[in-house]
């Protein structure tokens, strides 16, 4: 019997702004970042990725602006996240120019109330047919708290507490409120919708109050795809119990490894099954027709990187480019007076400064990055499937659209060649189906215990 080799799913990593994750690439010739603004860049985006079997467009978001690091100057003067568009804005668009591409919306559960968002992603999974996810996050910017009327940020564990019954709400609102009957559209009984066919939530939780009826039918899908990136314990207990998709790191294969079994031991403690999770890294892939070629492409990308762009996402407590780069960062803050915080957390209190910085300014990070000709790239992806475990990546974009071009015309045919993509072209189905076979939330997730004939019995 031949053993079919696991096959990679493939996000393109993107957010709604100039500058993301890759600071100073903007200003490279030919990329088009600076068309964030226009439908055109959404729609030959969409397009493209479509084109190069792209399983779906994954869009970041963040509701404020990272000012820790010298105020809101260098984040506007480089970019960085800020001017940003609502990602939920930028998706029909793109859907209106595809037939099976997906999209996975970022969307914090701090600020909006449950009941607004429910509907604003059913919307979405409607209008599709089923072609989208949700990134479940908290948010952690502080002036995003203060933008929503809170003095400081809730508290990190607290965020998740909130984020439980938040999804709670949501559950009932997208898979209890309507049957799937519901929907009648009759005009021979003159029926739009039948009554005793949709229920109120009546949700009287600890902090949400919501009566319902969700004010859509049943989507495709009914509860979105669910992603979730999380790095503490608290954050795992959520993704273990709620997401489908999980974002994981690790520095060797082992320790991803590791993180993979940790999470699927704790989802399996929720009930689920090992099968119900599929796994995520953040990957950069910078190919060539011959390696020369590939590392070529490598330095002409790291000439326009952007220190301030980097410092000013890391949130730095401290400009590292005005001290001493052989103090330790604890000698650096203590030098400056500045209390221990992001950059002792990112980086440990004893290493070097200059160390720090050189690793800041660099694209090349970690163990999920290779750079190469297709089939030296191709190597690398079989081993992350293979020996480390992962299930998927969201490709880490350095230029539009040269990254999403490479990708469709040197990683992605050497990647089919070895049986490593899914078929394409795929038919039209959900998301959810292109990752797991079926469209709605499998019976031993926890949304589907909130099902309208769930609760009927
Ligand atoms: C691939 C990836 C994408 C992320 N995207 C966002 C995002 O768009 N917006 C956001 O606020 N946080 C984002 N995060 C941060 C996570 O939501 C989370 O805060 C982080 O992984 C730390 O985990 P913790 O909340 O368990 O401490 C992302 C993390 C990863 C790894």
């Amino acid at each position: 019997m031949t053993v079919m080799p696991k096959t990679l799913h493939v996000n393109l990593f993107e957010m709604a702004c100039v500058s993301h994750i890759v600071h100073g690439m903007w200003r490279a010739p030919e990329n088009a970042r600076l068309r964030f603004g226009e439908l055109s860049f959404w729609t030959d985006l969409a397009s493209r990725a479509e084109t190069a079997g792209i399983e779906a467009i994954f869009l970041a978001d963040v509701l404020g602006v990272y000012d820790r690091f010298g105020g809101l100057e260098p984040a506007l003067r480089t970019g960085m996240q800020i001017p940003n568009l609502d990602p939920f804005s930028v998706v029909p668009a793109m859907a209106a120019v595809t037939t099976h591409l997906n999209f996975a919306v970022t969307a914090s559960t701090t600020y909006e109330p449950p009941f607004a968002f429910a509907r604003r992603i059913s919307s979405l999974d409607m209008l599709t047919n089923g072609r989208v996810g949700w990134n479940v996050v908290t948010s952690y910017l502080p002036n995003a708290a203060r933008n929503f009327g809170l003095e400081n940020e809730i508290e990190h564990d607290a965020r998740y507490e909130r984020a439980d019954e938040y999804i709670e709400v949501l559950y009932k609102l997208w898979e209890g409120s309507w049957a799937d009957d519901a929907w009648r559209g009759d005009t021979i009984d003159n029926v739009v919708t039948a009554y005793d066919r949709v229920r109120r939530i009546n949700h009287q939780g600890q902090y949400f109050s919501v009566e319902g009826p969700h004010l859509l039918p049943p989507t495709r899908q009914r509860t979105p795809v669910l992603f979730q990136a999380s790095g503490s314990e608290r954050g795992l207990q959520t993704a273990a119990r709620h997401a489908e998709a999980v974002f994981i790191g690790g520095r060797t294969p082992h320790e991803t490894k590791e993180n993979i079994e940790r999470t699927r031991a704790a989802a399996q403690a929720c009930g689920r099954a090992p099968q119900d999770l599929k796994f995520y890294v953040m990957a950069g892939l910078i190919v060539g027709k011959t390696e020369q070629e590939a590392r070529a492409k490598l330095e002409r990308y790291r000439k326009f990187y952007d220190v301030e762009g980097a410092l000013s996402h890391a949130q730095s407590e401290i400009d590292l480019r005005a001290v001493d780069p052989e103090l330790t960062i604890a000698e650096a803050l203590a030098e400056t007076g500045t209390s221990f915080g992001n950059m002792g957390r990112r980086f440990g209190k004893d290493q070097k400064v200059g160390a720090a910085l050189e690793q800041i300014s660099r694209f090349d990070e970690g163990r999920y990055f290779a750079v190469g000709t297709p089939a030296q790239i191709a190597d690398s992806i079989e081993e992350w499937l293979d020996i480390d475990g992962i299930d998927g990546i969201n490709l880490r974009q350095y230029h539009s659209f040269e990254t999403l071009n490479d990708y469709a015309d040197f990683i992605a045919p050497e990647l089919r060649k070895r049986g490593r993509l899914p078929p394409f072209p795929c038919r039209p189905s959900s998301f959810r189906a292109r990752l797991f076979g079926h469209d709605r939330v499998s019976n031993r997730h926890p949304a589907h215990s909130y099902s309208f004939e769930a609760r009927s019995s």
